[in-house]
């Protein structure tokens, strides 16, 4: 059985992201969502939340399971069997990144695989930094992330 990893911040989730799952779902058995725990940087909405975001988003696909997970990326790939990590490319200059972060985890855990996907090129210059920021001025973010997402930002943007 293929159990693939795809982690990331989802702070928030995009509709970059949700393709991303989509395609990937679609070629492994099971595909793990895993949401970084990172004490060291405050998000716009709390792991718990997120959690609960991808959840909701994720229904309608049953090889997917969402969790949350801390420390090192590869220990949490070991954790649930897994032994490929999918990441999303949208432009070129993610590539740096994250081949550095892929040759990382693979001098970590040489039995992981990263597969990259390309993202679709609607979705290339979709960012979660960036629709915060769009988001933060109130202006919307439709097309970007899913309305639920939409719905919730706004309403933490008009708490703040
Ligand atoms: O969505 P992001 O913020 O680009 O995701 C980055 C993430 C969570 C995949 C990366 O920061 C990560 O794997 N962190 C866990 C710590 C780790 O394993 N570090 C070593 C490899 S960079």
């Amino acid at each position: 059985m293929n159990i693939a990893v795809y982690p990331g911040s989802f702070d928030p989730t995009t509709n970059g992201h949700l393709d991303v799952i989509e395609r990937a779902a679609k070629i492994v058995d099971k595909l793990i969502v895993g949401v970084l725990i990172n004490p060291s940087k405050h998000g716009l909405f709390t792991v718990e939340e997120r959690v609960a975001q991808l959840k909701e988003l994720t229904k309608a696909l049953p090889n997917v399971e969402v969790r949350s997970f801390s420390g090192l990326l590869v220990d949490f790939a070991r954790s649930v069997d897994a032994r490929i990590v999918i990441r999303g490319l949208r432009a070129v200059t993610d590539f740096e990144y994250e081949f550095q972060m892929a040759l990382t985890n693979r001098s970590l855990a040489d039995e992981i695989e990263t597969l990259f996907i390309p993202t679709s090129a609607h979705y290339m210059y979709v960012s979660s930094s960036m629709v915060k920021e769009v988001a933060s001025f109130g202006k919307s973010v439709e097309g970007m992330v899913p309305e639920s997402i939409q719905k919730q930002m706004d309403e933490k943007f008009k708490k703040a």
